[in-house]
C-alpha cells in the first residue's frame, strides 16, 4: 500500500556551506548548469511501501550501485524551472504546478512511479528556502531548478525498477545560449531524428537528450548552435530543437508553430508565449508544418520571424536555417519584433516588473 505520508521534507543544514565570497565568485557569470547551491532535495520510493525519506540535505555525490538500472536502461525524466527573485526581494517560482504535472506524465511514460505535485512543490520550495542565498537578483539571472526521477534498483533486468530516487538540484544560471538580440544559427538535421510515434517524444526523458547529442555535433561542425529536428516518420515535417520548442512569425503579425503531436516536449514556456500571444489578438495556429514551408516563407519573406523558446531558452531568435542543401538567413538574421516583445512581455511577468495577469507566479520566498 502506498504511504500517505505528509509531503513533509526534513532539513538537514550543510555544515560546510560555501563562504559568501565563494558564492558570490561563483555567481558572478555562471555557465548553465555547471554550479550547484549547498544543498539538494531527495526522497525514496519502493514498490509497497511508496515515498519515504523525504529530506533536504547537503548538496553531494549520490551513492549508487554500479548495477542501478537507469545506468543502464535509462529509466529516468526530469524537469526545469526557475526561481525569480523580484526587485524586493522576494523569490518567485512561474506555473509550477505545470512542471509538476508534466513530471507526472513522462514519469508514467517511463514507468516510474509518479510524484505527487504536493511532493514536488515541498521539494522545490524547501530547497530554494535552504538556499536562499543563491537566488541571483539580475533580470535574467535565477535560480534553476532540475527535479529528476531515477531507477536505483541494483538490477539488470530490463523491467521497471523497484527502487527509485526523486532528486531536485539548483544552479544558478543566466542566459543559455546567446545574448539577448543576438540571432542563432540552427542545423536541420535530415539523418537523425530526435522522436518517433509512440516513443518517448513528448516526455521530458535523458534518452531523449541523448539522441541529440551526435546531431548537436554536426550542428557544430556546421556553425550552429542547435538543431532542429524534423518527424521520423517523412522528414517532412519541423518537430522541435534539441531542448526547446520553435515558433514561427509570418509577415502579417500571425504566429505559427508544431502541433503537440504526441512527439513533441510540451513546453512550459511554449504555452505560456501562445497565451501572451493569443492575448494580443495574434492569429495562433498550432499544426504540421512542413520544412518545404519554411524554406520558402523564408526565402520570399512571407516568414519574418523565427525563434526558440524553453524554459532554459526563454525566447532565443534564430537568425539562420542551415542543411546539406540549404542555408538561408530568416529576415535580417537580427531579433524581430515578437521576440523582443513576447521575450520580455513573459521575463517582465517572471521578475515581478508587469501584472501577472493569468495567475502564474507562485511566492515562495
Ligand atoms: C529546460 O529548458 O529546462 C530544458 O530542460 C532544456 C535543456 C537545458 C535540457
Amino acid at each position: 500500500m502506498e504511504t500517505v505520508a505528509p509531503a513533509q521534507f526534513i532539513h538537514v543544514a550543510n555544515r560546510h556551506p560555501l563562504s559568501d565570497e565563494e558564492r558570490g565568485r561563483l555567481m558572478e557569470a555562471p555557465v548553465f548548469g555547471k554550479v550547484f547551491t549547498d544543498h539538494m532535495a531527495r526522497m525514496t520510493w519502493r514498490e509497497g511501501e511508496g515515498w519515504r525519506e523525504r529530506r533536504i540535505s547537503a548538496f553531494g555525490p549520490l551513492p549508487m550501485h554500479p548495477g542501478a538500472a537507469v545506468l543502464h536502461y535509462a529509466q529516468q525524466v526530469f524537469e526545469g524551472l526557475k526561481a525569480y527573485r523580484h526587485e524586493d526581494g522576494s523569490v518567485w517560482l512561474f506555473r509550477p504546478e505545470m512542471n509538476a504535472a508534466r513530471l507526472a506524465a513522462s514519469a508514467r511514460r517511463l514507468a516510474l512511479p509518479e510524484v505527487s505535485e504536493e511532493d514536488f512543490l515541498a521539494a522545490v520550495s524547501g530547497l530554494i528556502e535552504a538556499d536562499a542565498a543563491w537566488v541571483p537578483s539580475g533580470y535574467g539571472s535565477s535560480l534553476y531548478l532540475r527535479p529528476f526521477l531515477m531507477a536505483t534498483e541494483p538490477s539488470l533486468l530490463v523491467q521497471p525498477a523497484d527502487t527509485v530516487d526523486f532528486v531536485v538540484t539548483a544552479s544558478p544560471v543566466g542566459a543559455y545560449m546567446a545574448a539577448a538580440g543576438e540571432g542563432v544559427s540552427i542545423w536541420v538535421s535530415r539523418d537523425f531524428h530526435r522522436a518517433t510515434i509512440g516513443g518517448t517524444g513528448e516526455a521530458k526523458t535523458a534518452g531523449n537528450y541523448a539522441a541529440s547529442m551526435l546531431p548537436q555535433g554536426e550542428a557544430a561542425e556546421h556553425g550552429c548552435k542547435q538543431v532542429l529536428f524534423l518527424d521520423a516518420k517523412e522528414s517532412r515535417y519541423i518537430e522541435e530543437l534539441g531542448g526547446m520548442n520553435v515558433v514561427i512569425v509570418r509577415s502579417d503579425g500571425s504566429v505559427l508553430t508544431p502541433r503537440l503531436s504526441g512527439t513533441i516536449l510540451p513546453g512550459v514556456t511554449r504555452d505560456s508565449i501562445l497565451t501572451l500571444l493569443r492575448d494580443e489578438g495574434r492569429s495562433v495556429e498550432e499544426r504540421d508544418i512542413e520544412l518545404s514551408e519554411v524554406i520558402e516563407g523564408i526565402e520570399s519573406g512571407e516568414i519574418g520571424e523565427i525563434f526558440a523558446c524553453g524554459t532554459a531558452a526563454v525566447v532565443t531568435p534564430i537568425a539562420r536555417l542551415v542543411s546539406d542543401d540549404f542555408d538561408v538567413t530568416v529576415a535580417d538574421g537580427s531579433a524581430g519584433f515578437v521576440a523582443s516583445t513576447v521575450g520580455p512581455r513573459l521575463t517582465d511577468i517572471q521578475y515581478g516588473r508587469a501584472e501577472d495577469p493569468h495567475g502564474w507566479m507562485r511566492r515562495v520566498l
